[in-house]
């Protein structure tokens, strides 16, 4: 979308919102009323907040900034302002009620697109190359992502379906890959959508590594665990340690033991654990635990990003790991079309110039770096999309989930948190430092 002009950018973004709109609808309309009111973890909203906070995001940047439009209820500013309100709390509030947050999401769409349709969209920063629509787009599809990890969370019956994730495509693969010595461009000042804290874009010196060609798999993640990796405390780091034993931490979340087996609970679907596929709802502590355990560490977020972007051919960096394309369904699995990752070695089509695999795609990867702004960073458009919350107490993940739209990730995209969580689709690879032997 790089060089869309006018109509077709305005078409581009229309159908961008559309789409995310169907995403939020389906997770909103796959449960009964009393279903979207309820808080099914004190880790998440009730699914009807989601959905009201996202129409007033909307009407905030599009109807009343962009389109300079008369506010639609100032009065619920208030109650969908996420940072006066923790997300404990939020069940509590006089919260609009499933049909009146539903009938309030259209009517602010509805003047969004006519917005879209009529403001110059250039002139002012917010709206160059539509940025202000691409930004809420991208605000829905990651709500989109937390509903599906409230869907997760929640008890009852599986309501939500989706075909299964492919299986291996790849022939052989090494199981780590070498990156050579050297700087590589990190960030990016070009993306039109991209987010303050991807911004601007930067040379980056990194020494030479090896990185395990796919995320870490279940299989291989057993073996920790049935080694007694949880309970050897000189793999764990003292936080990492603490938390494993005060919230006495044994598995992954949503793993359990039957019959001498291990089985998952996924969407309210009970199944033996899939040895082949990345392992997924670990904790950062849980990750640094494994990679110790295997010899390991892991990877930085500059080294994560030159494995994904840098192409030896060109010292460029590209957008995607397999090039500047935008991601199809043979790149990645994103985009819930299927409702969890798939098989290591499955996308073949969506490995990086240096052949890391699956780095875009099916589990968020923690990396060993905090979340900070690149050297050159600048607000925008305000300070809490990102900067309150640099700072040492919340880890880098990079490269998006099975639940994370398209529009919502790319080779630069950064996500955050606390290094305790797991209810996310977080999973992760090793790396290590080349000139260290084995
Ligand atoms: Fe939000």
């Amino acid at each position: 979308m790089r060089e869309l002009g006018g109509d077709r950018l305005r078409a581009h973004a229309a159908e961008a919102l559309t789409r995310a709109r169907r995403r939020s609808t389906a997770l909103t309309d796959a449960v009964d009323d009393e279903d979207l009111v309820r808080q099914h973890s004190k880790l998440m909203s009730p699914l009807v907040w989601d959905l009201a906070h996202i129409g007033s995001q909307e009407e905030l940047w599009l109807v009343r900034d962009v389109g300079g439009r008369e506010p639609l209820r100032p009065d619920i500013d208030d109650l969908y302002d996420a940072f006066r309100h923790p997300r404990a709390d939020r069940p509590s509030l006089p919260l609009l009620g499933p049909s009146e947050a539903r009938a309030y999401v259209a009517q602010v769409r509805d003047k969004a697109l006519d917005v879209l349709a009529r403001e110059p969209m250039e002139g002012r920063r917010l709206t160059e190359a539509a940025f202000a629509f691409g930004m809420i787009t991208q605000h829905e599809q990651q709500h989109d992502e937390t509903m599906l990890a409230t869907h997760q969370l929640r008890q009852g019956e599986a309501v939500l379906h989706a075909p299964p994730a492919p299986s291996r495509r790849a022939g052989a693969l090494p199981a780590e890959v070498f990156v050579p010595a050297g700087p590589f461009v990190m960030g990016t000042s070009v993306e039109p959508w991209a987010l303050d804290n991807e911004r601007p874009a930067h040379e980056v010196h990194v020494d030479a590594f090896h990185l395990d060609t796919t995320p870490v798999t279940n299989g291989a993640y057993l073996e920790f665990l049935e080694s007694g990796g949880y309970d050897e405390r000189r793999w764990w780091s003292e936080a990492g340690w603490e938390y494993r034993t005060a919230h006495d931490i044994t598995a992954p979340r949503f793993w359990y033991r039957e019959s001498g087996g291990w089985w998952r609970i996924r969407f309210g679907v009970r199944e033996p654990v899939p040895a082949d596929e990345p392992v997924v709802h670990v904790s950062f502590y849980e990750a640094q635990a494994y990679a110790a355990w295997a010899g390991k560490r892991l990877p930085t977020e500059a080294e994560w990003e030159k494995a994904a972007r840098f192409d030896p051919a060109t010292g460029q960096s590209r957008r995607y790991p397999w090039g500047n394309e935008e991601p199809t369904a043979e790149h990645a699995n994103l985009g819930q079309r299927h409702l969890g990752p798939a098989a290591v070695g499955a996308y073949p089509a969506g490995a990086s110039a240096l052949g890391v695999h699956q780095l875009i795609g099916d589990v968020w990867e923690w990396t060993s770096t905090d979340f900070h702004g690149y050297p050159g960073f600048a607000a925008f458009p305000y300070r809490e999309y990102s900067e309150v919350f640099f700072g040492p107490e919340y880890k880098v993940l990079r490269g998006g989930s099975f639940g994370t739209d398209p529009s919502a990730i790319r080779g630069t995209f950064r996500n955050w948190d606390y290094p305790i969580r797991r209810q996310i689709f977080s999973g992760f690879r090793c790396a290590r430092d080349a000139q260290v032997r084995g």
